[in-house]
């Protein structure tokens, strides 16, 4: 497995390579749920490059940027093992060559202004534009997002559609522990306390997931009830909201439900999310 380090590295390995191109950025500390990407882009293509990079333009003032976990040598090691050809692993000057600034920034409307992007100002342009630049680097053919980041699987699809890419995206269901709760790098910021509280995110999701599936359809009192769940639990909820798969607001005729919360445990921000189709 190659480690490329440089947009001219990827370039030169990108002209001696041929066939179907998968793409899976990653932040690294590689958990199952970034495996499945991996697995998914190996069955769909003939070559897969895998991106390390924990890109600073999209983490806020207050977030986790210097604590977020770095676990280079191991997460080679498993892409190695999944039969990944190669990892692009930058360093923040490679990416951002401008003094480490970007003029340009990648915006996606509409779909930024709600859920996630509204408690996390600017976190979606520096998702959209880094994504971009590695579209540009790779120049791959697929590229894999889990779909446990929702609104950021809509925002790159639509980036992608909008700038005409070429790329098609993919998205992969997201991975649970047997208990339910999701797979994300910052789980491992929770104290056992708090990994047995966090249960109330999937179990809040999930209750307003089977009350859909019964037909109910006040869905400001399902979110309200999912809410105090999360609240009873010890989480200071961002929000919770019922809408349709494409981000619009869902309507009593909706034919697919997609359930997205998020909240802080302490000190530690997950989020997750659930569909249902009638
Ligand atoms: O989902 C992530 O890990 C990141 O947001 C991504 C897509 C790699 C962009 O930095």
């Amino acid at each position: 497995m190659k480690i490329l380090e440089t947009t001219a590295a990827v370039a030169q390995w990108r002209l001696n390579t041929s066939g179907v191109i998968g793409l899976v950025p990653t932040m690294g500390n590689l958990h199952a749920g970034h495996m499945a990407l991996v697995n998914a882009a190996c069955q769909r293509c003939d070559r897969v490059i895998v991106s390390i990079f924990v890109n600073p333009m999209q983490f806020g003032p207050n977030e986790d940027l210097a604590t977020y976990p770095r676990t280079f040598d191991a997460d080679c090691a498993a892409l190695r093992h999944a039969g990944v050809e190669a990892v692009f692993a930058p360093s923040v000057s490679e990416m951002y060559p401008q003094n480490g600034a970007s003029l340009t920034t990648v915006h996606v409307d509409d779909i930024t202004g709600m859920l996630c992007g509204n408690r996390r100002p600017g976190h979606f342009d520096g998702v959209a534009t880094v994504v971009a630049k590695l579209f540009n680097i790779v120049r791959p053919n697929r590229a894999f997002f889990g779909e446990k980041d929702f609104q950021q699987l809509a925002v790159v699809r639509r980036m992608s559609a909008d700038l005409c890419t070429g790329v098609e995206i993919a998205g992969v269901a997201t991975v649970r522990d047997a208990d339910g709760l999701a797979l994300s790098s910052r789980n491992q910021y929770l104290t056992a306390d708090e990994r047995r509280r966090a249960l109330a995110l999937p179990g809040a999701i999930g209750d307003c997931v089977t009350a859909l599936r019964r037909g109910d359809r006040d869905f400001r009192s399902l979110e309200a009830r999912a809410w105090s769940r999360m609240s009873d639990a010890g989480f200071d909820p961002d929000y919770v909201e019922i809408r349709q798969p494409d981000l619009a607001p869902a309507t009593a005729a909706s034919s697919a439900f997609r359930v997205l919360a998020a909240g802080h445990l302490g000190q530690t921000r997950l989020i997750d999310n659930m569909g249902m189709t009638v």
